[in-house]
């Protein structure tokens, strides 16, 4: 009797291991974490072994964490469907496998976009970015963003939003025939065949502050009045040389003597 009730109560707890639930990948630009949740009465300390499905004999891992960085296995091919599967494992007792699967090329999450901005005179010039996780080789990454557009939404406080693409965001995209002195805030957003994507966030900078009032008019009459005193110094050292070699004094006694003197002292004295 005691044998049969001790049976009883023993064989659901055995049985009871549940596997985890909600497994799924979360992942951001290639950078890929398994996550499950224990299901409902599992105990503490229970451990997690995690197989990749192609190899299903021996586990990738054993935790008791829930949670698995997964970024290294998935590095070789971005267009494989991986398939993962979590069991739990409590002394000799294992729960049934979770599964899910994860393609990295359609499914990781693609952006924000990192954003530089600055000022450049009457213009803003734009650096956007995706930045790489650990599940893509730099040169399938290089590839991989040929196949994201990045487009520019920008505006003036108060002013309408221009949309326009960057053709190529691997150089500085410029904005010309801006307001001086204005702040002009702008995001990108991010689109691609098969990948979600996330906008980067609003983000503002300041063009350069105009002239002040009537400055292209003084900076114009200080350029005539210096472009006027260096012909006249070289009207009067042509002036002074002549002269100088006697061409016109002493030949035009009509030009006073003393303004040959004075000329020639002001040049060459
Ligand atoms: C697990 O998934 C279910 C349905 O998919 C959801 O309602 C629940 O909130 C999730 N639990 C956790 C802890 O994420
Ligand atoms: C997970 O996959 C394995 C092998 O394909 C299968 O035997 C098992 O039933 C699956 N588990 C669930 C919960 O679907
Ligand atoms: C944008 O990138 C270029 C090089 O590609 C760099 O010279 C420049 O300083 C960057 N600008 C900003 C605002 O980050
Ligand atoms: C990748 O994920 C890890 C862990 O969540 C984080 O520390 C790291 O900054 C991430 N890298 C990128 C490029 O998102
Ligand atoms: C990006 O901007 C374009 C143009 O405004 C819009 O049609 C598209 O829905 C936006 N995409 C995202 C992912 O926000």
């Amino acid at each position: 009797m005691k044998v049969l009730l001790w049976a009883v109560w023993m064989v659901p707890w055995s049985y009871a291991l549940l596997p985890p639930t909600n497994l799924t990948v979360k992942s951001q630009n290639f950078n890929h974490t398994l996550h499950w949740v224990p299901a409902d009465g599992t105990p503490p300390g229970t451990e997690y072994h995690i197989y990749l499905q192609k190899h299903s004999k021996t586990p990738l891992s054993v935790t008791t964490a829930t949670s698995l960085p997964v970024s290294a296995i998935m590095r070789k091919d971005i267009h494989t469907t991986y398939v993962l599967s979590v069991e739990a494992r409590q002394r000799h007792v294992t729960s049934r496998r979770a599964n899910t699967s994860f393609e990295p090329f359609s499914m990781t999450v693609l952006g924000p976009p990192v954003v530089r901005v600055e000022g450049c005179g009457d213009c803003l010039l734009v650096n956007s970015s995706l930045p790489r996780g650990d599940g893509i080789s730099p040169d399938d990454f290089r590839t991989f963003c040929r196949s994201v557009e990045h487009t520019l939404h920008w505006r003036r406080p108060g002013g309408e939003t221009v949309i326009t693409p960057i053709f190529d965001p691997s150089k500085p995209k410029r904005i010309t025939h801006l307001l001086p002195g204005e702040l002009y805030c702008l995001r990108v957003n991010l689109s691609h065949s098969s990948a979600p994507t996330l906008a980067s966030d609003w983000q503002c900078a300041r063009t350069s502050p105009a002239l002040p009032p009537g400055g292209q008019y003084v900076r114009s009459l200080v350029g005539w009045s210096m472009g006027t005193v260096c012909v006249g110094v070289l009207v009067m050292v042509w002036f002074a040389a002549l002269c100088y070699t006697g061409a016109i004094c002493r030949r035009k006694p009509q030009l006073p003597q003393s303004l040959c003197w004075v000329l020639y002292w002001v040049v060459l004295g």
